[in-house]
């Protein structure tokens, strides 16, 4: 049996939800994360800062007793929103991002936003104030091909608002091409991308061969093979700029197996098993720390967590459940179809 001791590692991209769901579903993170960047795609969205202060609340009292967590906060960016009220939510140490939807993008993406210039207000005052935006890095644009448009976006929405606007600090989150891991290792500054565990471990013959498979289904959708590889290497790279955002995404069976199934994937309960999996197919486990600990707190500006975890490798593998009942509906457990071995002590 090996082990394999990290800093407590963080989750920089989760979708916890709210009520019934939130309570079913936040032990997962809580128990192996530390703190995560909790998306703001609730319906109605968390717009403001009084609405975040209001969700984190919520939040809180979620947590199982004797579990540690914190949960750090985004604003839903809208064509409406007030950048004092961001500087305000950012000065009192409530929010730590502000996540961009182009709108029509993903699940609850409607509030989102059409025309960048309208938002190009609030942008220039996080640029100034030193805030981060998190972006979905897809267009919307109903001509472009689903697979193409994460490249699309970076060559005409966010190379041109990076230049721009070259003081703004952004998160590509959920990088799911080759061309996106090469846009942000050729960014000299400002630039990171956060990738999911899923997106490390399936390609789109997951989703589609042998019958739709509606639990591998996600926005950005899953790529060809040569990009999950492009993924599997800049994660494992020790490369600052890339870290763990899972982008865990619970829906209930109902709405992900029907004839117009929602996108997300819910990974929390084993990313950490399936991560290290991962490292050691790519004889890297020895920079599984950097990215699921060390780079995402150096790029958001926080410390590293001093608590650590231990993951062990058993003879045996480590049975997770198919579902987890959660107070809202049954939620299908991510299925990397290799059995898993590492499991956090
Ligand atoms: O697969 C996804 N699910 N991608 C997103 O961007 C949103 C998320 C959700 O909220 O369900
Ligand atoms: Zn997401």
């Amino acid at each position: 049996m090996s082990s394999l001791t990290i800093r407590r590692p963080d989750d920089w991209h989760l979708h916890l939800r709210d009520g019934a769901m939130l309570e079913g579903v936040i032990g997962d993170t809580s128990r192996h994360f530390a703190r995560a960047i909790i998306m703001p795609n609730l319906v109605p969205p968390v717009v403001t800062s009084a609405d975040a202060r209001a969700y984190r609340e919520r939040i809180l009292k979620a947590i199982p007793a004797g579990d540690r967590f914190e949960p750090l906060m985004t604003l839903y960016l809208t064509e409406h929103t007030n950048p004092d009220d961001v500087e305000d939510g950012k000065r009192s140490g409530l929010i730590t991002a502000v996540k961009l939807y182009p709108a029509g993008a993903t699940t609850n993406s409607h509030g989102g936003v059409r025309d960048m210039e309208k938002a190009m207000p609030v942008l220039e005052r996080m640029a100034k104030i030193g805030l981060p935006l998190c972006v979905h890095g897809e267009v919307t644009t109903p001509e472009v091909d689903i697979f193409d448009r994460e490249k699309v976006f970076i060559d005409t929405v966010l190379d041109p608002l990076r230049k721009r606007l070259p003081e703004l600090k952004v998160t590509m989150e959920h990088v799911t091409t080759e061309d996106g891991i090469e846009y942000i290792r050729s960014a000299e500054r400002n630039l990171a991308g956060s990738i999911t565990t899923h997106h490390l471990i399936i390609n789109r013959n997951d989703i589609l061969v042998g019958g739709i498979q509606p639990h591998y289904y996600c926005l950005p959708v899953a790529k060809r093979e040569n990009h999950r590889q492009a993924l599997r290497k800049a994660a494992v790279s020790g490369d600052a700029r890339f870290f763990l955002g899972t982008d865990s995404a619970p829906h209930v069976d109902p709405l992900k197996e029907c004839a117009c199934g929602c996108a997300g994937i819910y990974t929390s309960i084993n990313t950490m098993s399936c991560l290290a999996h991962v490292f050691e197919q790519e004889n890297a486990l020895d920079k599984l720390e950097a990215f699921a600990s060390l780079n995402g707190p150096v790029w958001y500006g926080l410390p590293a967590n001093e608590e650590t975890i231990t993951l062990v490798k058993r003879d045996q593998p480590v049975e997770f459940p198919q579902k987890i009942y959660t107070g809202a509906g049954p939620v299908t457990v991510f299925d990397p179809k290799f059995p898993l071995h590492w499991d956090v002590a």
